[in-house]
């Protein structure tokens, strides 16, 4: 058994507030900002329940099923709209799913554990199930605090995946964690993110390449044979420096965070859809899905590409 992609889709707020919105309460600049994160602007506003759901009823219209006929939600977000019930509750009801669903806490790289999850899950229970990244990190960012500020965003992205009686399109991943590292990024209840900035670069450049390689050498793929890398859209030099060490070329690293900024578990499908209405894929193109977040999670997949 394995694992197609139906359909994919994604959200975003109308708000969009620029690096020269931030420079009139910061001190910060529109030019440090980009040098530094290569962010221009983010989109804030709406809650995860309401991104979720756009991003998944986009998902399942551009799919073609009838959402009834999907079994399961995973719901990856870091930015649960209340404590409980779990968010996916609201956006099962809402997009009018069947079976279950449940909500997953991997930080930025929630969207590949809520992927491989999925892909698991295909051979022993539904045949259908939503994946969807969602966040609203504004929420807890201190817009006051130039350090972490000028990085995040809100936003959400979802892929329809059913179950094939092949290989199917994940051809192999990897997930992990290390929780010695996670004290440097973190928020408390109630609380806004607090970062050890270069701590979180260098520890996530390290962490994003070896897993791809592992990721890589599990499928006997090359760097050079990936198509498209879809990194975890957090800062545009650590993509750029594990692009180098993994031997990708730059320009096949899907972006979107000099609109978007961090949105932590929606920023991967946000990237990989962005590449798909692009026309950057053609079918049986290999897409390597990159991520690491707050835990200090990673993790990856490879997808070869089938539309
Ligand atoms: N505007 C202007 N100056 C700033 C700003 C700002 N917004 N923020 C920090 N500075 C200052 C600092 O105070 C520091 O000043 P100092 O030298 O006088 O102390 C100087 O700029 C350099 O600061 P650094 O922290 O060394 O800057 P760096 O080049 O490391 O860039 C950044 C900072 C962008 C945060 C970078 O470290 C980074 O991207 N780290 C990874 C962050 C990340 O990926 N987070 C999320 C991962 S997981 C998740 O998504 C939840």
């Amino acid at each position: 058994m394995g694992m197609r992609i139906l359909g994919w889709g994604t959200a975003l707020p109308d708000k969009v507030v620029t690096n020269a919105d931030l420079e009139k309460t910061l001190d910060t600049s529109d030019e440090w900002i980009i040098e530094r994160s290569g962010i221009r602007e983010r989109r804030i506003g709406d809650s995860t329940t309401d991104l979720a759901v756009g991003a998944g009823r986009a998902a399942i219209e551009q799919a073609g099923v009838d959402p009834a006929s999907i079994g399961l939600m995973i719901l990856a977000t870091t930015t649960p709209d209340q404590q409980v019930p779990a968010t996916s509750a609201q956006v099962h009801h809402e997009l009018g799913l069947s079976g279950g669903a449940f909500d997953l806490n991997a930080a930025c790289s929630g969207f590949v554990y809520a992927l491989v999850t999925a892909n698991a899950m295909l051979s022993t229970g539904p045949n259908r199930i939503l994946v969807v990244g969602a966040e609203t990190l504004s929420r807890i960012t201190d817009w006051t605090d130039r350090n972490t500020a000028v990085l995040f965003g809100d936003g959400g992205g979802a892929l329809v995946v059913e179950s094939v009686p092949d290989e199917g399109q994940l051809l192999a991943w990897d997930l992990g964690l290390d929780a010695e590292a996670r004290h440097i990024l973190q928020a408390d209840h109630g609380g806004y993110i607090k970062m050890d900035g270069r701590e979180v670069f260098k520890r996530a450049v390290r962490v994003m390449v070896d897993s791809a390689k592992r990721t890589l050498e599990q499928a006997k793929v090359r760097p050079d044979e990936v198509k498209l890398l879809v990194p975890h859209q957090a800062n545009i030099r650590i993509i750029q420096a594990a692009c180098d060490r993994l031997g990708i070329d730059r320009e096949k690293a899907a972006l979107v965070m000099h609109r978007t900024g961090n949105t932590s578990s929606a920023s991967i499908p946000l990237a990989l859809v962005d590449a798909i209405e692009q026309g950057r894929l053609e079918d049986g193109d290999l897409v390597l899905l990159a991520g690491f977040g707050a835990g200090m999670t990673w993790g990856s997949a490879l997808i070869r590409w089938q539309a």
